[in-house]
């Protein structure tokens, strides 16, 4: 299928299940990918990462970011895409948040979880961007470890509801 609109991922990853999922989107929708990084790097190790990762949700923190090239009058779509982080989205993601206002746009939300609700996480995202129009809401649980098939046609589905509701 020809893909007239222009997209963008934006996506956080710590461990590579939200970038998993990103490649897959960019691959169908024909997108540009925007991977944020904050300055100062979050821990990977089994407890450190919850508990840097956590207190940084808790304590509402705008981490730092390597500076990136966005401009929103580019896209018609901005799909964001981060890890479920103590129920929420993770800070990186609320720096580019803050960052960008981005009202009036079309936007769609994907979440990677070990848990399985990531109903909160997308409430948030929601109140953050009232003024934007949802096209798609995907979650999946750790899709980068499990690779089914299942998760595919998730990803095909938030995918052609994007496309639709663009269109
Ligand atoms: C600090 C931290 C907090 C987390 N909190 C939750 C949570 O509240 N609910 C949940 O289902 N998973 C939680 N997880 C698990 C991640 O959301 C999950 O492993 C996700 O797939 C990771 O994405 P990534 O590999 O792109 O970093 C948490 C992970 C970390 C590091």
């Amino acid at each position: 299928m020809e893909i007239t609109m222009k997209a963008i991922i934006v996506y956080f990853s710590l461990e590579g299940n939200v970038k998993f999922v990103a490649e897959k989107i960019k691959k169908q929708l024909n997108a540009d990918m925007l991977c944020l990084t904050p300055k100062k790097e979050y821990p990977t190790g089994k407890v450190s990462k919850f508990f840097w990762g956590g207190k940084s949700v808790i304590f509402n923190e705008k981490p730092k970011l390597e500076s990136y090239q966005f401009n929103k009058e580019d896209y018609d779509v901005i799909v964001i895409g981060t890890p479920v982080w103590a129920s929420s989205y993770t800070p990186p993601i609320k720096t580019f948040l803050s960052e960008n206002d981005l009202s009036g746009k079309s936007v769609a939300f994907f979440a990677c979880q070990s848990g399985n609700d990531a109903s909160k996480c997308f409430e948030k995202l929601k109140n953050e961007l009232k003024n934007c129009q949802v096209a798609a809401t995907l979650a999946l649980v750790n899709p980068a470890k499990k690779k089914t098939n299942e998760d595919q046609l998730q990803i095909d589905t938030f995918c052609y509801n994007i496309l639709n509701h663009i269109k």
